[in-house]
Parts: C-alpha cells; structure tokens; sequence
C-alpha cells in the first residue's frame, strides 16, 4: 500500500481508503452485516488502514459496522474518518431532501453545521465508533443557514478537547474552503472525482495543490459502474437508487461501456481488472490524495486494494485521458 500526507495535518492515510457508505446498506438497497465486516478486514489485511464513514450511511449502521470490524486491530495503526453535519433526527438547518431508512420508514435528511449539533453528532459517532477519538472529521455538506466561521469553530473546539485529530470538510468548493480557513486550518476535502466526472479539476484542484490540502476523491468507480459490470438491462435491488443516476442510464451508459472495452487490453497487459486500472488512473490524477472506495463483500474489497500494485506510465495515463476526452456525459 502507500500512504499520504492529510495536507498539513501530520495524519497518514492509505491512498486507497475504504469508503462505508453501500455497507451501511441506506440507498444502496442494503447490505449484509457479516460481508462488511469482513470486507474491512480483508482491506485492513492488504494494507488499507483508513476507513471513511458517515453518521447517516444508515442513519448510524455503517459506523456501528466499523466500530464492530476495527475490534482487535490496535487503534493506532487505522485511521478512522467520519462526517457530520447531515441530520435525519431533527428538523434544523437547510433541508437536503426525503428519504427513508433501511425499514422504508420515511425520513427528512436536514444539512446542519451548528456548534451544539456537531458536539453531540461527534460523541453518538465515538460511541458508535467503539473509539474515544476520531482521525477525520468532515462536515459531510455545506450548510446554507449556518456561518462557517461556527463548524470551524466547533471543529477547532474538538481538536484541542483531542476528540478528533484533523479537520476536513465534504462537498466543499474553492470559495467555501477559502471562507473556513479564515478560522480553521483544514485537512482535506472530500469531493466526487472519477474518469467521468472531473469537474473539480478546474478550481478546486488548482486550490488544494497551491495550499496543500488533500483530496479524497469519492465514488471512483461512479457507484460501481466503471467496473464494467452494468450494463443495460441491470437490474438493482430495491432501495437501490442508482438505476435513477445518470451514469447508469441511456445513452451514458452506453458510451461508458463502450469507452471501458477499449481500456480493456491495457488492463488484460497490466493484469489487472478494470475496477483495478480505474482506481489507479485516479491515484495518478494531479492533486488526488486518496481514492475512497466502497466494496460490499471482502472479494471486492481485496480486489480494489490491488490497484495499488498496477503501474501505470505517464504514456498511458495520457492515452486513457485522451480517450476521456472523446467521452460524452450528458
Ligand atoms: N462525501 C460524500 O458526499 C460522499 C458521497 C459518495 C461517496 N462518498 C464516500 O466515497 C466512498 C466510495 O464511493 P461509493 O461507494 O459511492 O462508490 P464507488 O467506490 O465508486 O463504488 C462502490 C460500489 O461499486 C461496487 N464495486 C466496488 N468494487 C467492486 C469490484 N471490485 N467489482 C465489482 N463491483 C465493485 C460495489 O457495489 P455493488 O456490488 O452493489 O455494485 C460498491 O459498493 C463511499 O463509500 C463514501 O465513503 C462520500
């Protein structure tokens, strides 16, 4: 495995990093309990010592499952990411949109970055954690209805109480970070980076490299569908929402399964698969810190921990990118 710098702030983390959003099964349709847990130890196994999880993936499951995996792993040698600030228990703050749990009771998802809100979601995240203190924490999205400078401050307030050891933020762009690091030095931002969408690298990017902050790149295989393996017709578990993405319908699908059979003879000469190949064209992007992968089951787990070993030239890199550039998202 490597391991990079969290911009300044001395932490560590495993270039691919476990991402435990499908595990906690919510919009994903699901998940099995015992295959999540396994999956984190069979990444753990192959060197992916951080985990990146959320309150809501499961309104509090995915972070029990963490907690439960990371049991008998020496807290020291794992690097524990978590997000707050996206509310399903109460109504404050700027509403994101409806939802329901993994009982298909209806819920209202809230984004909220108030100082009370993030102290309390901090010590329900330890205790779900089984840990007392937290690598990363992330607002998980910026909230309209609360100043910035006062979930930095919260933020700041949590460091020195040593709950958390660095601070991130999610879904944040350039002006946003540039506002909280007026009070709060950051770590990282956390934003949806893939082959198929690379909107970032306008902006933020250039801002991340310039003030040395990392970038952990979420969804690097867009929700699964860079793997290669759905193609039309796919049919996905109830719950499942990502038949309604735009990746995973029409035209876009097709042209993506089109695009993936042509990097296929570069990945069959690395040995590599596809999920493989695309994980590492991330890790090579400029400005990419981390690549946050999901895997529902150990196999995949193991798999996407291998990308690590695939190399890939400048030539190449620039041949896939080339590729990209003739590949049209609508
Ligand atoms: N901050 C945010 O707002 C935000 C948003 C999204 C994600 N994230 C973070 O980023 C992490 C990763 O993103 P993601 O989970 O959305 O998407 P992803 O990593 O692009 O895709 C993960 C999914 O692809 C499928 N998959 C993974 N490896 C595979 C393999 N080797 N072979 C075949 N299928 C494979 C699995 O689903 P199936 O087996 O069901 O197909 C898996 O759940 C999340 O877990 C979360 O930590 C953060």
């Amino acid at each position: 495995m490597e391991y990079r710098q969290l911009g300044e702030s001395g932490i560590k983390a495993s270039a691919i990093t476990f991402g435990a959003w499908a595990i906690g099964g919510w919009m994903w349709g699901g998940s099995e309990r015992k295959d999540a847990v396994e999956a984190i130890r069979a990444s753990y196994e192959q060197g992916v010592t951080s985990i990146d999880t959320a309150a809501v993936y499961g309104m509090g499951l995915s972070e029990e499952i963490v907690g439960e995996a990371l049991q008998g792993i020496p807290r020291d040698r794992v690097q524990v990411m978590t997000k707050f600030g996206m509310r399903w228990d109460m109504r404050k703050g700027d509403f994101a949109f409806k939802s329901q749990d993994n009982n298909g009771k209806p819920l209202d998802i809230y984004k909220y970055g108030g100082k009370e809100s993030i102290i309390k979601e901090c010590e329900d995240s330890l205790r779900r954690l089984r840990t007392d203190y937290i690598d990363l924490y992330q607002q998980h999205w910026p909230d309209v209805t609360t100043p910035i400078s006062e979930t930095m401050e919260a933020l700041a307030g949590l460091i020195k109480a040593g709950k958390i050891r660095a601070a991130g933020v999610s879904n944040y762009d350039r002006a946003q970070m540039i506002e909280a690091e007026k009070t709060l030095s950051l770590a990282s931002d956390q934003v949806p980076y893939s082959m198929v969408r690379r909107d970032i690298e306008k902006d933020l990017v250039p801002y991340c490299i310039e003030k040395k902050k990392a970038i952990l790149a979420y969804s690097p295989l867009q929700r699964g569908v860079l793997t290669g393996k759905i193609r039309p017709g796919y049919t996905f578990n109830e719950g499942d929402n990502r038949g309604d993405s735009k990746y995973f319908t029409g035209d876009n699908l097709t042209r993506i399964n089109a695009f993936l059979e042509e990097l296929r003879p570069l990945a069959a000469e690395k040995g590599a698969s596809l999920a493989q190949l695309v994980i590492r064209w991330t890790l090579e992007q400029p400005g990419i810190t981390i690549a946050l992968v999901g895997a529902r089951n150990a196999q995949q787990a193991v798999q996407n921990a291998g990308a690590i070993r695939v190399r890939l030239s400048t030539e190449e890199v620039a041949m896939i990118n080339s590729k990209l550039a003739g590949l049209r998202i609508d």
